[in-house]
Parts: C-alpha cells; sequence; structure tokens
C-alpha cells in the first residue's frame, strides 16, 4: 500500500498497517475482530475545520451540526460537545442517546420523515433546538405536542428544492421524487408554511434542504443554496415572514477509492456563502445564520474495519473468495448499494497488492459480501485485514442478522486505544427474548 490514502492509515516497520499510531494486528490481537477503529485525531480535525471554513467564510455566522445517524453512540455525542458543534438527530434513540451523553438538548436539531407522537413528545419536553418539519400532518403533531407541555417550539421545515445531484438513486434525496420534505414546485412547500405560521406554539424561523449524500461537486450545492434563498425572499414578500436561518443539510463526499477526489470543505463555504450573500443582497432580505449537517464527513474516512480471514477459497476460472469475520452484519453498504472500499491486507501492507480477492462475510447469504473483485496482498488464514473510510454508516446500520453480535468500537489516538463501544455478547443477543 502507498502510504498516501489518508492522514489516518499508513504502513509501519513491520509491514503491518497502522492507524491512528496503532497496530492493526496488535488491536485484532487485543479487542477481538471484527472490530470498527476510529481515529479521534481525524474526527477532531474535521470539526475543527468545518468551523474554521464558517469563521473564514461566513463571519462564524454559522454551526457545523454532526449528523449523528452516520455514528451514533455516546462518545460522538460528547465529541461533538467537546468540539463546539450542534448534533443532528433522526431517533427517539438518538435524542436519547444523546441526553444520556450530557449533550446539551438546545443544539439537537431533529429530523425525520415520521416521527412518531411519542418521539415528537420526547423531544419537545426535553427541549430540543429545533424540530425539522417533514410534511403537513407533521406541523399539527409539533403543534399539539408544544401545547401539551405549554412550550413554544423552535421550528424548520425541510424543502425538497428540486436539485439533482448525480449520487447514488438509494441517497438522493432532494429532487421531487422523495419521501422527505416539502416539494418546492408543486407549492406543496408554500402551503406548508402558511400553516406553520397559523399554528400558535410554533416559532419558525428556519429552512432547511439536504440534496442528497457522497456529493463531490459543488454546483449543486450553490444551486440549493440559491434556490432556498429565492424562497425565503417568496415568503418574505407574499406572507410578511422573515425566515432567519437556512440548514443546507450534509452530504460532502468523502475517498472511499483512490479515484474519489473530495472537496475541500473550505472551498464549498466559500462558494454557498458567496452565493448566499449575493442572493441576500439581490432580495435585499438579512444574510441568514447558516447550519450545515455533514454525517459521513466526520467520521467516514477516520474509520478502519479489522477482520480475520477463515479460509481463503480459490476457484480456477471464476474468483478467490476471502472468507472474513464480519460481513454483512458489520457493513451493509456493499450489499446494499454496491459501495467501493479499499481493502487492504493489513497482515502484508507492505507487499504488493497483486492478488484479486472477493471478501466474503459470514452470512448465509450469498450476497454477504464486502468488496468483490479488490486488489489486496495475497492472504493466508489467520490475515488480518482492514476495510478503509468505514467511519460512517457501517455500525449505525450493523445488525444482528444470523445472530452475529455486533463489533466492538475502538478509538485510537496516538499510539493509545481505548473501547468506546464494547462487543456485543451472545448475552446481549438474547437480552428481549421471553
Ligand atoms: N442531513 C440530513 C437531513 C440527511 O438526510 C443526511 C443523510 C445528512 C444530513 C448527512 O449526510 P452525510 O453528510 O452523511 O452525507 N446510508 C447511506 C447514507 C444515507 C444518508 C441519509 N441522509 C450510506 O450508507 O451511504
Amino acid at each position: 500500500m502507498k502510504n498516501n490514502f489518508n492522514n489516518s492509515v499508513k504502513v509501519n516497520s513491520k509491514g503491518h498497517l497502522e492507524v491512528g499510531g496503532c497496530d492493526c494486528l496488535e488491536l485484532a490481537e487485543k479487542y477481538g475482530t471484527p472490530l470498527y477503529v476510529l481515529d479521534e485525531t481525524m474526527i477532531r480535525n474535521i470539526c475543527r475545520e468545518y468551523l474554521q471554513s464558517f469563521k473564514k467564510y461566513y463571519d462564524g455566522n454559522g454551526l457545523p451540526l454532526y449528523a449523528s445517524k452516520a455514528l451514533c453512540c455516546m462518545e460522538m455525542c460528547r465529541i461533538a460537545k467537546q468540539e463546539n458543534i450542534g448534533l443532528d438527530v433522526v431517533s427517539g434513540g438518538e435524542i436519547y442517546t444523546a441526553l444520556k451523553a450530557g449533550y446539551p438538548a438546545e443544539k439537537i436539531h431533529f429530523h425525520g420523515n415520521n416521527k412518531t407522537v411519542d418521539e415528537i413528545e420526547m423531544a419537545v419536553e426535553a427541549g430540543v433546538g429545533k424540530i425539522v418539519m417533514d410534511n403537513l400532518s407533521e406541523i399539527q403533531r409539533v403543534n399539539n405536542a408544544a401545547e401539551k407541555f405549554g412550550k413554544t417550539v423552535n421550528v424548520s421545515m425541510r424543502i425538497k428544492p428540486g436539485v439533482d445531484a448525480h449520487t447514488h438513486d438509494f441517497i438522493r434525496t432532494g429532487q421531487i421524487d422523495s419521501k422527505f420534505g416539502f416539494a418546492l414546485e408543486t407549492g406543496e412547500a408554500f402551503e406548508g408554511v402558511k400553516e406553520v405560521l397559523k399554528a400558535k406554539n410554533l416559532n419558525f424561523t428556519e429552512l432547511h434542504c439536504h440534496i442528497g449524500s457522497q456529493i463531490f461537486d459543488i454546483a449543486p450545492f450553490v444551486a440549493a443554496a440559491e434556490i432556498m434563498m429565492d424562497f425565503i425572499a417568496k415568503i418574505k414578500n407574499e406572507l410578511g415572514h422573515q425566515i432567519t436561518e437556512l440548514n443546507l443539510g450534509g452530504g460532502f463526499g468523502i475517498k472511499y477509492v483512490d479515484s474519489d477526489k473530495p472537496v475541500a470543505y473550505e472551498k464549498y463555504m466559500e462558494a454557498v456563502s458567496k452565493a448566499i450573500k449575493a442572493k441576500a443582497e439581490e432580495h435585499n432580505i438579512p444574510v441568514p445564520y447558516i447550519y450545515i449537517e455533514p454525517g459521513r464527513s466526520i467520521v467516514g474516512e477516520a474509520g478502519v474495519t479489522l477482520y480475520t480471514v477463515g479460509s481463503v477459497k480459490e476457484i480456477p476460472n471464476v474468483r478467490s473468495y476471502v472468507a472474513i469475520d464480519g460481513g454483512m452484519t458489520d457493513n451493509i453498504r456493499y450489499a446494499l448499494y454496491g459501495s467501493a472500499y479499499t481493502v487492504i491486507n493489513a497482515s502484508k501492507a507492505d507487499k504488493d497488492a497483486d492478488y484479486k480477492a472477493t471478501i466474503a462475510g459470514k452470512c448465509c447469504e450469498s450476497g454477504d459480501l464486502v468488496q468483490e473483485n479488490c486488489m489486496i496482498a495475497k492472504p493466508d488464514d489467520g490475515d488480518v485485514i482492514a476495510v478503509l473510510s468505514t467511519g460512517a454508516y457501517n455500525y449505525s446500520m450493523a445488525s444482528n442478522y444470523n445472530r452475529n453480535p455486533r463489533p466492538a468500537i475502538v478509538m485510537v489516538k496516538d499510539g493509545e486505544s481505548r473501547v468506546i463501544v464494547k462487543r456485543e455478547s451472545y448475552e446481549d443477543i438474547i437480552r428481549n427474548d421471553i
């Protein structure tokens, strides 16, 4: 492996892969596999880069929110708190995790296309900073919950700006055919705004949009920001209501394989803030406070998953299956989206990657593959296999299929490691069985 994938992984003097200064073989030995490993320095640096770019290009007039769906656990909530960034949550479970971690409720934004009444009441009672409403039915539900607790609730509305961000179909959410948010083109969004303004217990200050995920282009973000500013002006001009905050969602692409070329966050912020300021001037409206919601780009590249090879099955003229002790239960993204990953034989990281391997999981399912036809150094049984950029949407989408316990998460920093999420036990597996 060349030593230039990112700042987190490198090959050490033993020829092993190292992450955050820790030898992957030693981590595998100490904590067992499969194992999620996260580089703390990288996560914190990215949070700081986001904050810095707000200062540099937007006079600090905004806040990045960590989209915790990418990886939600108490330690990630603590890191978000320590790094002074906000939190985007999408379920009662994520709210619960954040509150238990001591994350301040007022910095939480609550999303979701079908929040239950229980979840809405939980959010209102806890005093979450903002509820981002997705549909007409929800406006009423949030208003009712506010009334029940005798509170005025700060709300936002998720708008579909109709921007096609050219990403994978499953994760494209900005266009009109999406289950998320109010459509602009059909007039649904404008009708929604009128309904929100009628609701007695809601304080409506923000509009939100999110155009997709794993996006490398700056242009669709700029287009979405402009469309949203036009809509803010329309609301002001036609309904006399001034929206003062704009949430532009997440979606910034990361490097999974060498051909991925992520744009520096600064560049995004520079372009978007320019567009917003120009639109504010054009419409003679105030420059809004802005939020963004990066999830994948905060934790994705900081994560590496380690596995142990159990067997290599070479099928002449067909392919070679390298069987690992995890699979779709800890990383469903290849099975679900065909996502590309960089796979490295961590035990032989200094050797040429000249063996074509299909990395197969241990579930009773032919589609349980983590990657097909990738090039790694020829593996032997017992070798440690590393899959890079697995910090986002891996643990958070993990399952117990075949009653496999979920792996532990270990945080690494400057050569030290600590468990932040324990490995599930068989006892955990039967915990709710009666
Ligand atoms: N804000 C909203 C409203 C979102 O819907 C999402 C992601 C984000 C922020 C964070 O986006 P990010 O910065 O992470 O791209 N499971 C899929 C990704 C689904 C993303 C859904 N929404 C995957 O594994 O690729």
